[in-house]
């Protein structure tokens, strides 16, 4: 991953590109011209080509029409405008699921999910697969030399649709995959515990991928665990097969795939996808609700992480509405562009959007784009010009790692495929919330934290919090160790360290695999009520989760206890048992439990961060208010609130881009030189 576009690499001049999906096929050639104009007027410098064009390119099995992107092309090139060039695989025409039936892809009931929207394909089928390479091949050696071509923008948001596929080629891929995870049937009887319920298998053959079962049952645990990572891998496997084609025709220019890290979109584990591209590149769309801008940072800075903290490319997000919420609101003033810069702000060195020219027709006519159905005459075009003209100015960022923080959370794909899954001590988890409460916490006291993949390299940080890291095999959990044992400061939660790989409860009592670090033990989970509330005695309130902790190590300290004053009727009376531990270990690291889901996080981090001597580096004023990330030689600096922050505890700035000095408005974000 240290490529960057190909037509702006060796001794380029930083810069930041802007750009959007762009659709041509969708409007008339004289359209086309209009856009490119208007394309200058906005900053454009780049724009993601051909991602739906299959039906167009190739509109029946040996017919070919690819003329008009050839002029599509030229023309941005002539307008100095780059070309990421999608291979356009996102979706396949009609003619293939007219011809071949046997590509659509087969829901958890076993129903055919039908074409008429997109991606209906399934991963693993190889009709499409060599349909799909066919035009991969066309279109890397049409392309390959193009002057505009920047990048090559493998599918779609892979996996945005048909992660979880059962048709029968879903089921012969998941068999060869578990072949060579477990190489014989008695590997597979004993990770997937099928001396329970009878579910000892005698022949390949009788694995199924694990469709819907009886009301009241679910299937195996461990069998749903492999299904989900082999489900990101048979996505993996398609971008790789793409991947390996466009490198031997075209080895000069870089490749990407639009991950999806954003809300809940969980079914990729991109950890492991990260490595096999040369540029990450993310998707994210605000889902509304008081998190949001949090969870955009988070989002980023995630992405970031899966970088390595190497600049990546912001493949698209939305200037304004999107059209697949219930309600559908505009973005207010101000959010446009904070919204960007942020992402700028974790290591962007690309904005782009969908989509350029908001379409006329189809399934997202009301979905906002750079040139809104009102024109270039529109406050949105207007908002969209400004970022563009920011961005130009704003160009010695380009290129600028991130400055690593002392603290990171970590984030684990199996974790949470594993801790959501039913037939878990309680259906509310959400490991995703968990993992945001902590960062908000961070946000809060106005610590940086950097989150990156579980299983990174952890040395230079000084705290890590690992929230519901539930799937832990034991040389992770040993790392951890290593990490408290070194003088870092490690904090974990309930439901963590519960399960090894194969998804089997760690024995001895919880938290398994961290239980001798932590120095707790607990026998029971206890679970509240949804709704119900317990208290501790700091003063803070827990929800979803409580145990009863038990200290059992040495140099264990309590920092909060359980009282008797919650508010779930039928919960276990836990008066006086430990709801908080930090234990002391070796050269002054610690390693602490949180047993229940905090209402607030951010106070008992305070306390953790000064134990661990992690100071703030914004001004007090300042903490909480405003989000500070830092790259390489400048700072960002975020408004979080929808009032004005003064900036004079800073004293005097420059900011660049005659971004803001003195007072932050709302939701606006400055750029200052370290
Ligand atoms: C995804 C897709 C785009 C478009 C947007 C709409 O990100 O990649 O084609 O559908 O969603 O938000």
């Amino acid at each position: 991953m240290s490529r960057w576009l190909r037509r702006t690499d060796a001794g380029r001049t930083p810069r930041l590109e802007f750009g959007a999906d762009y659709n041509p096929e969708q409007w008339p050639r004289e359209t086309w011209t209009r856009d490119v104009e208007l394309m200058r007027d906005a900053g454009v410098t780049i724009v993601t080509v051909g991602v739906f064009s299959w039906a167009r390119l190739q509109p029946a099995p040996d017919v070919w029409d690819l003329g008009w992107l050839d002029d599509v092309l030229d023309l941005l090139h002539e307008n100095g405008i780059a070309v990421d060039l999608a291979t356009a695989t996102a979706s396949p025409p009609p003619w293939m699921h007219h011809r071949h039936p046997e590509i659509l892809a087969v829901d958890a009931d076993g129903r055919t999910l039908w074409p008429g929207g997109r991606q209906h394909h399934r991963p693993t089928s190889p009709v499409f697969r060599r349909y799909a390479l066919d035009l991969v091949e066309k279109m890397a050696r049409r392309y390959g030399e193009h002057p505009a071509l920047a990048a090559w923008h493998v599918s779609n948001e892979l996996g945005c649709h048909d992660v979880h596929d059962h048709s029968p080629d879903a089921e012969h891929a998941f068999r060869i995959w578990l072949r060579e995870r477990y190489g014989d049937l008695a590997a597979l009887n004993h990770a997937w515990g099928t001396a329970f319920w009878s579910q000892h298998y005698g022949d390949w053959a009788e694995i199924r991928t694990p469709r819907r079962t009886g009301p009241g049952t679910h299937p195996n645990p461990t069998q749903q665990l492999d299904f989900a990572r082999f489900s990101s891998d048979a996505l993996l496997s398609h971008l790789r097969a793409e991947r390996d084609l466009l490198r031997s025709l075209t080895p000069d220019v870089p490749v990407t795939t639009n991950f999806m890290v954003m809300g809940e979109t969980s079914g990729m584990d991109y950890a492991s996808w990260a490595p096999e591209i040369d540029i990450v590149s993310n998707d994210h769309y605000v889902h509304p609700g008081p998190s949001a801008r949090d969870e955009l940072s988070f989002s980023a800075n995630l992405t970031g992480g899966l970088a390595g903290g190497a600049p990546w490319w912001l493949m698209e997000h939305s200037t304004s509405a999107v059209n697949w919420q219930p309600v559908n609101r505009a973005k207010r003033p101000g959010e446009l562009a904070r919204d960007s810069l942020t992402h700028l702000a974790h290591g962007a060195d690309a904005i782009c959007y969908f989509q350029w020219r908001q379409s006329a027709a189809g399934a997202e006519k009301f979905h906002s784009a750079m040139l809104p159905h009102a024109g270039s005459d529109s406050a949105l075009f207007r908002a969209v010009r400004d970022l563009g003209a920011t961005l130009r100015e704003l160009a010695p960022v380009a290129g600028a790692h991130r400055v690593p923080a002392r603290a990171a959370i970590l984030w684990d794909w199996p974790s949470w495929w594993a801790a959501e899954q039913p037939f878990t001590p309680t259906a509310e988890l959400r490991y995703k919330a968990e993992a945001l409460g902590w960062y908000r916490a961070f946000l809060d006291t106005g610590v940086r934290a950097d989150v990156v993949p579980a299983g990174s390299e952890l040395t230079g940080y000084e705290l890590v919090v690992a929230p519901v890291l539930h799937v832990l095999p034991a040389e992770r959990a040993a790392e951890l160790a290593a990490f408290a044992e070194g003088g870092g400061h490690l904090v974990t939660t309930y439901f963590s360290g519960i399960v090894d790989e194969n998804a089997h409860a760690v024995l001895g009592g919880y938290p398994g695999a961290l239980r001798e670090l932590l120095g707790v033990r607990v026998e029971e989970f206890a679970p509240l009520d949804p709704g119900a509330t317990v208290l501790l005695d700091d003063g803070s309130t827990g929800d979803l989760w409580s145990e009863p902790v038990r200290v059992v190590g040495d140099d264990v300290e309590v920092l909060a206890g359980y009282t008797g004053g919650g508010s779930d009727p039928g919960a276990a009376d836990l008066t006086g048992v430990p709801a908080v531990t930090r234990r002391a270990i070796g050269a002054g690291g610690s390693a602490t439990y949180v047993s229940t889901r905090l209402a607030d996080r951010a106070p008992l981090l305070r306390r953790l961060l000064d134990a661990a001597g992690i100071v703030p580096e914004l001004p007090g004023e300042l903490c909480g208010r405003v989000e500070l990330i830092r790259r390489e030689g400048f700072r960002f600096l975020v408004n979080r609130t929808d009032t004005p922050v003064e900036l004079a505890p800073l004293g005097e700035i420059e900011s660049l881009a005659g971004l803001p000095t003195t007072t932050l408005p709302p939701r606006a974000v400055t750029v200052l030189r370290d």
